[in-house]
């Protein structure tokens, strides 16, 4: 098995969240609260949010009283299990309003709150948007393709992707989409590993030998999503490192948090169960030669890169 793999996120939507119980992501929060800035009525969308982790912390962001503003979708209104079909290409509204049942001081300014905001996410895949659905509820979620996103032209301030581009077949179309979506002064931010520098020490690679070429056919550098960005119509665009993740941990340590098994990583999921038992033997084979004190490094940066209309 050798080029781009497409990880199932349906089979491991109930595990995904482990892995913000072991890393904290400071980086890619400050950046990402920093993308979207501090006091602009924002139209936001999130592609790729999967379980609405990010679509949290920026409903935490806005004033507390926001968070209390109803979901659209409220009530069993889900969005439609299949994928929307392009005629039906969505108007977006500001959140609901009108389900704010008591007028109390704090309900009013959650009114006033949610009329400036909208916050969006897309996703794929039905179980991870149904975690989302609860992680975010006041969150406007749409399963949808990155490809061919249901929403007008200029609907959007800011759209925003965390480690979830090099998952999407088409990564030309998203850009192409998301240059579409944005009003003017609109920007896209993307968060993502680049394996092509080649100073990443991890141990998924270091064990798991398949996973570093796996990751260098699926994520392009990010000059080359700069120059991407560039084709697809964006004034201009810059990378900046976004976070450096670091943590080292015993082998037993790992394997207590969940994180030696294929639902703990994408590069993990996506290998054959032949691949994946060959790394658990190089695992432990290596933990015998260190007494049984093998430890895991993970030692890797995430960069950003935004591209401004
Ligand atoms: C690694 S997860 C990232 C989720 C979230 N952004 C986060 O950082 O926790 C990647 C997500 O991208 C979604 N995805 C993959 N291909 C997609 C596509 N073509 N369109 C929309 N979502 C897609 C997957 O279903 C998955 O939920």
């Amino acid at each position: 098995m050798s080029g781009k793999r497409v990880t199932d996120y349906d089979t491991i939507a109930d595990d995904y969240d482990a892995r913000y119980g072991l890393y904290d992501y400071a980086g890619v929060r400050e950046t990402l609260l920093g993308f979207l800035g501090d006091h602009a009525p924002l139209a936001m969308l999130e592609v790729g949010c999967g379980t609405g982790h990010w679509l949290a912390e920026v409903l935490a962001r806005l004033t507390p009283a926001a968070r209390l503003t109803p979901s659209p979708y409220k009530g069993g209104d889900a969005p439609s299990p299949s994928i929307e079909a392009p005629s039906a290409r969505l108007t977006p509204s500001p959140y609901a309003t009108d389900d704010v049942r008591s007028p109390s001081i704090e309900t009013r300014s959650a009114k006033a709150s949610a009329e400036r905001h909208l916050l969006a996410g897309v996703d794929l895949s039905a179980p991870m948007l149904a975690r989302a659905r609860l992680a975010a509820p006041a969150a406007r979620l749409v399963r949808a393709r990155a490809e061919d996103l249901p929403w007008q032209g200029g609907t959007f301030d800011r759209i925003f992707c965390v480690n979830a581009l090099h998952h999407f077949a088409d990564r030309a179309r998203f850009f192409e989409e998301a240059r579409r979506l944005l009003k003017p002064g609109g920007g896209l931010l993307t968060i993502g590993k680049d394996p092509h520098v080649d100073q990443d020490s991890w141990w998924v690679y270091d064990y798991f030998t398949e996973t570093r070429e796996i990751d260098k056919a699926r994520y392009a550098r990010v000059r080359t999503l700069r120059g991407e960005m560039a084709h697809a119509g964006f004034a201009w665009a810059d990378s900046l490192q976004a976070d450096h993740i670091e943590v080292v941990r015993s082998l037993a340590d790992a394997q207590r948090s969940g994180m030696i098994a294929p639902s703990f990583t994408s590069q993990l999921t996506v290998l054959s169960s032949d691949e994946f038992n060959q790394g658990l033997e190089r695992l432990r084979a290596a933990d015998a030669a260190a007494g049984g004190e093998l430890q895991l490094v993970t030692d890797f940066k995430l960069y950003a890169t935004v591209g401004w209309v």
